[in-house]
């Protein structure tokens, strides 16, 4: 059975990669130089993953991360099997995930998987034959969006130390700022800008985890996004997280709390960057899109890029 990722093994063979936290700042590092590879000559890893095949395993809707992904491997020479509606699959018949990935992972030599229950991929890893990526477990994590994010933020900004960031939207329900902030706070010079209705705040149980990371992280909380706007070198927008409030009327109370649009944007730094995991719903105005410091759909390339370089990793042979 594949133990937990072990952060300071130099090599990659037969590890998951299913909490944010898995992979040490050094090895973040050296997956984003593969990708920058990648960028600069696409064509001399076009057979890198010849004869490999990736299966994705969404219980939960998506496009972005599993389309990412499936290009990724693509790209690469490697090929996919995909379910992707999972109502139609043995999972309708009641097999349990242990089942479904022990089989597959007689199938497939890497699985993608995304589920709606926290812990999910956790499970999901001890039966799994073969290296399993976490493609977002609930509200809980996405680390393989924190790895776009961070190869965002390390191509716009140069750095990832000494940031001011600021979280607005759902930060209760959002994953991939589980994950990010998580990542983030084990670097220096960060301080947090944390806003969201009451309602929706980060975890208490993430907050502290974060303050305990050791790295003098500072954290400051706030409804108003005027807040954030204010000497950020980096917004981070996220959406209302609707499949995760237990009634609608809720949702429909707090959907349009937050809205960025050209006015509010004066307001921010001229090098802030503004970023989003997408999909965006109402959280930033369409007119947004001009302003050159809103680079979503850069971050969503680079997450391509950088999910080539976690599957190149992840499929070396010993
Ligand atoms: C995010 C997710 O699924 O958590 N999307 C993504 O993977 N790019 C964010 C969201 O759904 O709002």
């Amino acid at each position: 059975m594949r133990g937990p990722s072990n952060a300071n093994a130099a090599d990659w063979n037969g590890r998951h990669f299913i909490d944010s936290l898995d992979l040490s700042p050094p090895e973040y590092e050296a997956l984003f130089d593969v990708a920058n590879r990648i960028k600069e000559g696409p064509s001399n890893y076009s057979s890198r993953c010849v004869g490999k095949l990736m299966a994705t395993l969404f219980y939960e809707p998506s496009t972005r991360t599993r389309l990412s992904f499936e290009a990724a491997m693509m790209r690469l020479g490697g090929q996919v099997l995909t379910v992707s509606d999972v109502a139609t699959s043995s999972v309708a018949k009641g097999e349990s995930l242990a089942d479904t990935i022990r089989t597959v992972g007689g199938y497939a030599d890497l699985i993608v998987m995304r589920h709606p229950r926290e812990g999910a991929a956790r499970l999901a890893a001890l039966y799994a034959p073969v290296p399993l990526i976490n493609g977002g477990d609930g509200a809980r994590e996405h680390p393989t969006q924190t790895l776009t994010d961070m190869y965002t933020i390390r191509t716009f900004k140069d750095r990832l130390d000494d940031l001011t960031v600021a979280f607005c939207g759902d930060l209760r329900y959002g994953r991939t700022v589980h994950s990010l902030i998580k990542a983030l706070a084990r670097r220096s010079g960060i301080r947090f800008v944390l806003i969201s209705p009451e309602e929706l705040r980060l975890p208490n149980a993430t907050k502290e985890e974060v303050l305990a990371s050791g790295s003098g992280v500072k954290i400051q909380e706030s409804i108003r996004m005027e807040d954030g706007l204010r000497d950020c070198d980096l917004l981070y927008m996220t959406r209302i997280q609707k499949e995760r409030f237990f009634n609608e009327e809720d949702y429909i109370k707090l959907r349009d709390t937050y809205v960025l649009t050209p006015e509010k944007m004066k307001e921010a730094n001229k090098d802030a960057i503004i970023m989003h995991p997408l999909p965006r719903v109402t959280e930033i105005s369409p007119e947004v899109d001009e302003d050159e410091r809103a680079i979503y759909f850069q971050q969503a390339r680079l997450g391509m890029l950088v999910r080539m370089a976690l599957i190149i990793r992840l499929l070396e042979e010993e």
